[in-house]
């Protein structure tokens, strides 16, 4: 079934779970990729193709990752969301909304801080979609001293990754618990339904 129940996840909830998943692990690796080849080639021993190849795949997945986000939230809040599985103690409910709205946070806000670190960017550096090399800007190109410059939104970028590795932990060592501790089906039924 498509959609959500209050006691299972619809096939739409848990394919956009997945896909979001696989490609955040495949957007990790491409962006330190892409950070270190950009280096090499500010540092005069690099390949400017190898930069803008990796660039437009980097983009292109980050704006990816940020559409089925929003299809995944709009979803979520036009559909039942089947109950926390278990008698669950207050603060374990508590602690699991908490993950989950800040999983949805950092999955937009880290998007957002990367498209903004590419807009401010004070030389010439396509923003790409695919093929097309000319997205707009999300921010103004910074001008010379001003202090919303590509630095500021590339640090809150890279905090994301160190804020989201810390909650992702959590969520999975959550999703482990529930499925091999208290054998509450948890994790199968993001699953199989
Ligand atoms: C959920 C989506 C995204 C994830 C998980 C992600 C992940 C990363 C990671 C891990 C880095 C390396 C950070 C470091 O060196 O510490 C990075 C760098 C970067 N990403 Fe993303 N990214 C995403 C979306 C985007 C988008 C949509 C854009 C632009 C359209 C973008 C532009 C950049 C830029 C410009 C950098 C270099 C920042 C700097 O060093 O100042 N990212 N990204």
């Amino acid at each position: 079934m498509l959609r959500n129940t209050p006691e299972h996840w619809g096939l739409i909830t848990r394919s956009l779970h997945w896909l979001i998943a696989a490609m955040i692990l495949v957007q990790l690796p491409l962006g330190f990729l892409m950070v270190d080849a950009y280096d090499a080639w500010q540092a005069g021993h690099g390949d400017p193709a190898l930069v803008m190849r990796l660039s437009q795949a980097h983009n292109t997945n980050g704006f990816l990752i940020l559409i089925l986000v929003m299809l995944r939230l709009s979803w979520r809040l036009g559909n039942p969301s089947p109950e926390l599985p278990g008698a669950l103690l207050a603060w374990q409910r508590f602690v699991a909304r908490v993950t989950h709205i800040a999983l949805y946070a950092l999955l937009i806000l880290f998007p957002l801080s990367g498209w903004a670190a590419l807009s401010a960017y004070d030389g010439d550096f396509p923003i790409y979609f695919f093929a097309w090399d000319n997205v707009f800007r999300l921010v103004p190109q910074a001008t010379p001293g001003s202090p919303f410059n590509s630095d500021l939104y590339g640090e809150i970028h890279e905090t994301c990754w160190k804020i989201g590795a810390v909650i992702l932990l959590l969520h999975i060592s959550a999703a482990l618990w529930h499925e091999y501790i208290r054998r509450d089906g948890a994790l199968s039924r993001m699953w199989r339904g």
